[in-house]
């Protein structure tokens, strides 16, 4: 991600000798030698400042303030981005807010963190991958890998170092606006992709390549566990349920290194995590051995019970080791001052904190490398990584209807129609975390729709007709209509009723009417109940919340490829069925667990 040395080789072979023994920091002793010498020299306002990651609009006295309260971390919120959305602006405004940190007294780079949750998200024009529902139906954590090693780079090329992601919630109930954000149901599934993920974004060893950024495992712990799937909720199990079902991603993730780790908005039985000292130290940094350091949600520590300062007390001596301040960052720094003053915060526990976010500042290279590798833009939404994309589109789709073998479709048709919004919409078929937090309807940045991918696998020879609402149908061979969910984040997602839009309904029962007959294309974040849309349908595809790449979801519908994606949580008859999860007593889903056909 950092700039490269403009240094003569003849002058880098010098300082390489020069320097090989001492100074080299990427030398693990050396990196040690480096954190524990800064931290030696650090005041307490010092300290604190690495403590803070500030949202970047937040910055009031900008830039001034990253040097004068020494900022250690900045994000960019959902949808935060530059007023001019492209990669050139990104780097040139990391960069400048680089250059401001490293105006300190000790130069310590920060480190810029952002949701790059299906693809580097925010920024226009990059490729935007399957949510994990999807990749989780892939059940290949080696595409994993390789759709996170490509994210990476994308996020590199605008100099951000480090991602919120990957997201291994074990979400239990759809009624969850989060459940798309998840890799599926089981621990088995998460704690794997989870793995390669972390191992994807960091490439292997953090640091070990230019590319290589920050992972964030999230949200710890038990985010997907919540009663009622509500939001920020509280999980209402006993503590070795806990750590059956939503532990074992943290041991995964802790194994191949994650650099951090976020802490939930949720609670377990009354308690916020963002003030549990049990799960965050004992149990996060003691039996797990995390070495990494632990991250607070936006906002989170305002949840805890008592007056600020009570808070700012609680959050800190729990083991949180960076807080993420969206608003009022200068409040916060006076706190946590008054509060080591007064000892109810150990200066150890500062200098704890402290020591986990220099070293991984110091992993990942920040330190040689502070700037932005312009050689990098030409990555951004690259064909290579398009190419990953729809891989991982076709192999994220699941089959889970197709009478007399209704798919692939032929080629050969004279007359096709595609039917529904969503079938020519970009914003929906990318969800929600995309351009903006909520995501949107409509041509939010490049890719290709469905319908597009049709006309493109097509011959010339066929006519290929769009119909919004399925009026108009009749005289075509077949049709492929897609309906589904509109983009949505977190708690604006939790539903009730998962049942399809009164709208998509009457366009399926409009075309069981026609008797023309068609597959039913559905992009959502979770399984919905299909009602009749299930018997109307000769064919039924999930397609997930699939990103960019609609060719991928071409390649199933006309046999180029295989469909091969099983279901990564289990099909619900009714709402009342919900929550169901494989292993339950009496499971009876509609699909299980696992589910997927084939050609
Ligand atoms: C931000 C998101 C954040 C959310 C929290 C939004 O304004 O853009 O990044 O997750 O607030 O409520
Ligand atoms: C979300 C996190 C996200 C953070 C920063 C929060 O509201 O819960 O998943 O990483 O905002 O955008």
């Amino acid at each position: 991600m950092k700039i490269k040395s403009l240094l003569s080789p003849l002058l880098l072979i010098m300082l390489m000798v020069s320097c090989s023994k001492e100074n080299n920091i990427s030398d693990p002793a050396n990196g040690e030698n480096l954190v524990s010498d800064l931290i030696s020299k650090m005041t307490l306002d010092e300290k604190i400042g690495q403590m803070m990651q500030v949202e970047r609009s937040a910055i009031t006295n900008y830039p001034q303030d990253i040097t004068n309260y020494f900022i250690g971390s900045i994000l960019s919120g959902g949808g935060s981005a530059p007023s001019n959305n492209n990669v050139a602006a990104w780097a040139d405004m990391y960069d400048n807010f680089q250059s401001f940190a490293l105006k300190t007294r000790l130069k310590i780079p920060m480190i810029y963190g952002i949701d790059a949750v299906h693809g580097n998200n925010n920024l226009y024009g990059a490729t935007i991958f399957p949510h994990n529902i999807g990749l989780g139906a892939t059940g290949n954590f080696n595409l994993v890998y390789d759709v996170e090693r490509a994210t990476a780079e994308e996020v590199a090329a605008t100099g951000i170092d480090w991602t919120f992601a990957p997201c291994i919630a074990v979400p239990q109930n759809e009624r969850w606006g989060r459940t798309y954000e998840g890799f599926g149901e089981t621990a088995d599934l998460v704690k794997q992709m989870g793995q390669s993920a972390v191992q994807g974004f960091q490439t292997g060893t953090l640091g070990s390549t230019s590319t290589s950024i920050l992972a964030c495992a999230k949200h710890f712990l038990g985010d997907g566990g919540t009663k009622d799937g509500h939001d920020q909720g509280d999980v209402q199990i006993s503590e070795s349920e806990i750590r059956r079902i939503h532990l074992p991603g943290y041991d995964y993730a802790a194994k191949a290194g994650v650099g951090s780790v976020m802490v939930s908005f949720s609670s377990i039985n009354g308690q916020k995590m963002h003030g549990s000292y049990h799960w965050i130290t004992d149990v996060l940094k003691g039996e797990l051995n995390f070495k990494g350091f632990v991250v607070s949600d936006w906002g989170g520590i305002d949840q805890l019970p008592g007056d600020y300062k009570t808070k700012v007390e609680t959050a800190i001596n729990a083991g949180i080791d960076m807080i993420m301040l969206p608003y009022d960052y200068k409040t916060f720094f006076a706190t946590v001052k008054q509060l080591v003053s007064e000892k109810r915060i150990p200066e150890g526990r500062i200098d704890e904190a402290v020591k986990r976010i220099l070293t991984a500042k110091v992993q990942l290279g920040l330190f040689e490398r502070p700037f932005t590798d312009r050689s990098l833009i030409s990555k951004v939404g690259s064909a290579e990584h398009r190419s990953i994309a729809r891989s991982a589109v076709r192999q994220s789709l699941v089959l889970l209807k197709n009478d007399n073998s209704f798919l692939p479709l032929k080629k050969n048709a004279s007359k096709v129609l595609v039917v529904g919004k969503a079938a020519d919409d970009i914003g929906t078929q990318c969800g929600g975390w995309t351009i903006s937090w909520q995501g949107s309807e409509g041509k939010t940045t490049i890719g290709t729709t469905i319908l597009e991918a049709v006309r493109k696998a097509l011959p010339v020879t066929t006519q290929v007709a769009y119909s919004l609402d399925g009026t108009g149908a009749s005289g075509f061979d077949y049709a492929i209509v897609v309906v589904g969910e509109k983009p949505y984040a977190e708690g604006n997602g939790d539903r009730s009723d998962l049942s399809l839009s009164a709208a998509d309904q009457t366009i399926i029962s409009r075309m069981k009417s026609s008797g023309i007959p068609f597959v039913t294309v559905l992009i959502s974040g979770r399984p919905m109940i299909l009602g009749s849309v299930l018997n109307d349908s000769n064919a039924l595809l999930a397609a997930w919340l699939f990103g960019t790449e609609a060719d991928g979801v071409a390649d199933i519908l006309f046999g180029d490829y295989k469909p091969t994606g099983k279901l990564p949580y289990s099909w619900p008859r009714s709402m009342s069925q919900i929550p169901i999860n494989s292993g339950d007593p009496n499971y009876d889903p509609l699909f299980a667990f696992g589910f997927g056909l084939t050609y």
